[in-house]
């Protein structure tokens, strides 16, 4: 069964309230995303397998510790995990990105693809699929269905806000892939809208609304 963990930190919890609050402009929405989107990458790596190297310092030799074995990849679902990119790779700046195009039919909710380029050897790679909001789950899974099709078999999901519906969706469709969110909210409006969510994020982060 795939784990929900939230990532429970003061500074992640104080900038998710700015970020919420409507009266949060596009700009400062934007660094606040990269930043948790760094924090939160900073757990969500906390596990990575380390492999001895041989270096030498300017004083010596030593058996120095280093990332072994497989490369990452950053998968932010276009539009809005795109706003989480930047600060991700200021983590692993040699992570390749790729991109799966997605958005929700405004009548029925669920994801419609538009787009999708992968680096060539994603199977090979830890995939950190990356998307602020996590709501009915539909994009979450048809994003994952797509990067188990192109052969993903280490995937990890970043969110910043979930919703329960959504997680359950994940769990159910993708029990081997782990959830990391910085918060989980109350219930779904009508509207397939987290409540009390932040809004629609693509808009806030794109200024489109
Ligand atoms: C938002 C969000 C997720 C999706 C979540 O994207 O960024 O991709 O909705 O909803 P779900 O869990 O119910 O699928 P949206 O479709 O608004 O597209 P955008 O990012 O282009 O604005
Ligand atoms: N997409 C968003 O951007 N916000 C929500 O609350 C739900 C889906």
């Amino acid at each position: 069964m795939s784990e929900l963990h939230i990532i429970n930190h003061p500074l992640i919890t104080h900038k998710l309230s700015i970020m919420r609050n409507r009266k949060t402009g596009s700009k400062d929405f934007r660094e606040l995303l990269n930043e948790i989107a760094m924090l939160m990458g900073y757990e969500l790596t906390r596990d990575l397998p380390l492999e001895d190297v041989q270096i030498e310092t300017p004083i010596t030799k030593m058996t120095a510790k280093m990332v072994a074995g497989k490369k990452l990849a950053i998968v932010p679902i276009l539009r809005a995990g795109l706003g989480m990119v930047d600060g991700l790779q200021s983590l692993v700046p040699v992570a390749k990105v790729g991109h799966i195009g997605l958005y929700r039919d405004p009548e029925t909710h669920k994801p419609v693809e538009y787009y999708c380029k992968l680096p060539a050897d994603i199977e090979e790679r830890i995939v950190i699929l990356v998307d602020p909001m996590l709501a009915t789950g539909g994009s979450a899974v048809d994003a994952l269905t797509k990067l188990k099709d192109h052969g993903c078999k280490h995937i990890r999901f970043m969110c910043l806000v979930a919703a329960p519906e959504g997680v359950a969706a994940v769990q159910a469709a993708h029990p081997d892939v782990d959830i990391f969110a910085a918060a989980l909210d109350d219930h779904l409006n009508e509207h397939a809208y987290i409540v009390p969510g932040l809004g629609d994020a693509g808009d806030r982060i794109f200024g489109t609304m």
